[in-house]
This record gives C-alpha cells, structure tokens and sequence, in this order.
C-alpha cells in the first residue's frame, strides 16, 4: 500500500448473518474496533444482506462504531417494476457508502455481464456512494496465461470513458475466482503483480487517477496472510468473505501492520 491512498478493508457477509445475527456481530465487532485505535488510514466497511442493512445501520450509527456501512448489489434503475430488487437510491437512503458490484458470484450465477456492472456503477455513483468493482480470472482462465487479459478487459468495461476524478475515487477489487472462500490465497506476489496490472490499466484511460485509485484483493485473506499481502505496494486493502463472520479474526485483519 501506498500511505496516501489508505487501506479499505470491507467485510463481505454474503448470504449469512439474519437480522439477529447481524446485530450480535456488528455489535462484537464495535467492542473490539473501539477498544483500541485503527492504524491511521485505514477504514473498514460492512456489507451485510438487504434484510440486515437497517439493523447494522441503527448499531453502528447510535453506539458510533468507526465503519461505513456497505452493501453487496444493487439495481441499475432508481424504481419501478423490477421484483425482487433493491436500487442504489434505497441504498444511500441508509447511509450505505460502498456497494460491491460485479462479485464473480453475481457474475457466475446471476448472470451479470460487464454492461450490467457498468449500469451498476452509473447507479451507484449517480447516489454518491462508492462502487467496489470486483474483477478476477478463473483457474482456468489462470492456466491458460489469460489472467492479466481478462481482469485488465474487467477494468475498463467498468471504468474507460468515466471522469478522471470519478474514477479516482472507486475502488477496484482483485478477486482471483480460484481463491475465494477455498482457502487457497493467491501468493503475495501474485496478489502484487495483478494489483499493479490493474493499475497500470487504468493509467490506459485515467492516467492522473493511478496514484489515486484504491485496489483491494480478495480471496481467502485470513488474519495470517493479511500482513504479508498488505506489504504489496499496489494492495490497498481486502475484500474478505468467510474471516469477515468472526469479529475477531475481522478485526485481525483491520489491524495488520502494513
Ligand atoms: P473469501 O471471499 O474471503 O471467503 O474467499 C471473498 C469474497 O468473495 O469477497
């Protein structure tokens, strides 16, 4: 990481954690985040379900818990006859600050194409939040040397022709597909290489946002391997699945030394 730009470290709960659940976590974790101090720079989000957001908004905001509220999707539009969905107006309407979009879980089994993702980020920045757009090769796709082709065509669906200052301000997240919740964490050096990848194609289009732009990895990121990834010069930050559900091992990963 580079000091400037910070570390984001946002906890990506998924598909766990009902409303009772959410409050006992949240809670735990304001317990262990205000009895110390965070690392200067350094933020964390919270991307609980829909059904938790408004539960985990009231805690974090009445009892001042230092974390941004964050949400895992979004729709495109602002209203209207899309049954099931919940838009990015709804979102900013709880102080929600980051929405992940574009998770390679949306992509693999919802269908989400990088158009849709691109929507997404139109939505979320037209409400002023942050999008975190998540981009990552499959193993196979790894194997075949097509990692860098894939993530860098990822990015630039998702960002060219935006302002310069707008792209500045997103955050990008590398998620090799092969690593998520399998245990199996990309090596430092790989997490570095392809973090710098990324930021090198978005100096493509965006040349005075590179110095800016925050890029997470993601992917099995525990307590254990979170120090030596954060010691990458492009890693700023995680976006963390299956250590995010225990406040401790959350809390771990906040605090590692950069
Ligand atoms: P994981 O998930 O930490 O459980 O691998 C990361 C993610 O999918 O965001």
């Amino acid at each position: 990481m580079l000091a400037e730009r910070g570390v984001l470290v946002s906890g990506n709960w998924k598909m766990n954690e009902n409303h009772f659940e959410a409050l006992k976590l949240v809670q735990e974790l304001g317990a262990l985040l205000l009895a110390g101090t965070l690392p200067p720079g350094r933020e964390v989000s919270l991307h609980p379900p829909f059904t938790s957001l408004r539960t985990v908004q009231t805690a974090v905001e009445s009892d001042h818990i230092p974390v941004a509220l964050g949400a895992q999707n979004c729709h495109w539009e602002d209203r209207g006859a899309y049954t099931g969905e919940v838009s990015a107006e709804m979102l900013a309407k709880l102080n929600v600050r980051y929405v992940i979009t574009g998770h390679s879980e949306r992509r693999q089994y919802f269908g989400e194409t990088d158009e849709v993702v691109a929507r997404k980020i139109d939505a979320i920045l037209r409400h002023g939040m942050v999008p975190i757009v998540c981009v990552g090769e499959t193993l196979a796709e790894r194997e075949a040397g097509d990692a860098e082709t894939k993530v860098r065509g990822q990015v630039r669906a998702a960002l060219e022709g935006r302002p310069t200052e707008v792209v500045a301000s997103v955050v990008l997240a590398y998620e090799p597909i092969w690593a998520i919740g399998t245990g199996r964490t990309a090596t430092p050096a790989d997490a570095q290489e392809m973090c710098a990848a990324i930021r090198s194609e978005v100096g493509h289009f965006a040349p005075s946002a590179t110095a800016a732009i925050r890029v997470q990895y993601g992917g099995s990121v525990t307590p254990e391997t979170a120090e030596e990834l954060l010691a990458g010069e492009d890693i700023d930050g995680f976006l963390v699945g299956g250590a995010s559900l225990d406040a401790q091992r959350l809390v771990s990963i906040v605090r590692a030394r950069a």
